[in-house]
């Protein structure tokens, strides 16, 4: 019998709902109590001073890069093995992503490939925690005090996730994390930056809301009408009714990552057992929450990836490839073709890896059936 087991489910409570219905009841929708909140309660999640409620992690990298003061003939180093928008945010201010090959056991940046990558024109590594796993800062905060360079996480796949017990988003210059249905928590779409920065904070903030010196919630308080234009801003801003729903979720962080960090034990204990396929490997010195759950295809399994995702598909089940590298896609590949360092880790992960389906409320039954038809 076939058993429908997507590859994400978001979790929605009824108190989600009441939130949300109370944020609907405010005469002012954006730039409120809800985001104050949410992004105070973040900042103490987190443990940062400060953070910064936008509409996306595309946007919190973009305002990051931006905040850096990057321009045309800058590099930043970013991974290869990450989804667009990690470099599309150094892209859109006119620098230079450097595609960078990622470790073989964590699929995180290698701190060795960073340092070949390094030139006099580098000015910033992007970090990712791939699939809910950190870095290691230790060996990337080195390297980035060693050639001056600033450290950004891209935490979208890392809302709880630790090195040394401190938390991604709390170690670099700026952490960026995503809201996306997929993700830990969810907003529907939404991102927040933070930083221990007051200056990266303050530049976020103008920035984020068209570059005015005046906002307009300070309008409502202040009787002045004039502002000026100081820099060249965006609308990624966060508003009361995504903010009022991400406060309800971050409540549910701890119980979420829990969650899924049980549902990959279990995965772990099944498919450790199956002939060609690994299971994820974990770092001592770190957590992991699973946001992703990426398995290997090797070559003893009976049938390739793409087989594989094909069989499981018809069976039902929902599955990804996080990631095909960016170097192959076709707007990076004219640039990266003839680039002197390689790529052989990300190049032998997109044709192995699949991520299977993994999210707080899955029950036993849909853990057992996938794993039955990876069997
Ligand atoms: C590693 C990584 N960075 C950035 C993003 C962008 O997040 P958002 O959809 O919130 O812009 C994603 C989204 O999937 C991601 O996986």
């Amino acid at each position: 019998m076939i058993m429908k087991v997507p590859y994400y489910v978001p979790w929605i409570t009824d108190n989600d709902r009441r939130n949300v219905q109370k944020s609907l009841k405010q005469r002012w929708l954006t730039d409120g109590p809800f985001l104050d909140k949410f992004e105070n309660k973040f900042r103490q999640y987190i443990d940062v001073k400060f953070s910064s409620g936008v509409g996306s992690a595309t946007q919190a990298l973009h305002l990051s890069m931006r905040a850096l003061g990057l321009s045309p003939g800058d590099e930043v180093i970013v991974p290869t093995f990450t989804f667009a928008s990690t470099a599309n945010a150094v892209l859109y201010c006119g620098a230079k992503p450097i595609l960078t090959d990622v470790d073989s056991e964590t699929f995180n940046i290698s701190p060795k490939e960073i340092v070949k990558n390094i030139t006099k024109k580098t000015k910033a590594i992007i970090v990712v925690h791939y699939g809910g796993q950190s870095c290691d800062m230790n060996e990337i905060l080195s390297i980035g005090k060693k050639y001056k360079l600033k450290v950004i996480e891209d935490c979208a796949h890392a809302l709880g996730s630790t090195f040394k017990n401190k938390k991604c988003g709390s170690i670099g210059l700026t952490g960026c994390f995503s809201f996306y249905p997929t993700k830990i928590i969810t907003t529907g779409e939404g991102g927040m930056v933070t930083t221990n920065d007051k200056s990266i904070l303050n530049k976020v903030n103008n920035l984020k809301s068209q570059g005015m010196s005046i906002q307009a919630k300070e309008r409502e308080t202040k009787a002045v009408w004039k502002y000026d234009i100081i820099d060249l801003g965006y609308n990624y801003r966060l508003d009361e009714i995504r903010s009022s729903l991400g406060l309800s979720q971050l409540n549910r962080v701890t119980e979420i990552n829990q969650k899924r960090i049980r549902i990959a034990q279990k995965y772990n204990k099944l498919i450790k057992k199956i002939n060609g396929l690994s299971i994820p490997i974990k770092k001592s010195d770190r957590n992991h929450i699973y946001h992703l759950y990426t398995i290997k295809v090797e070559k003893e399994y009976p049938i390739t990836r793409d087989e594989l995702f094909a069989n499981l598909f018809k069976k039902g089940i929902g599955t990804s490839v996080q990631y095909y590298p960016l170097h192959l896609m076709s707007l990076y590949q004219q640039t990266y073709k003839n680039k002197k360092h390689g790529f052989p880790v990300a190049n032998e992960l997109k044709d192995k890896i699949l991520c299977l389906p993994i999210y707080a409320q899955m029950t036993d039954k849909a853990i057992q059936y996938v794993v039955s038809n990876l069997k």
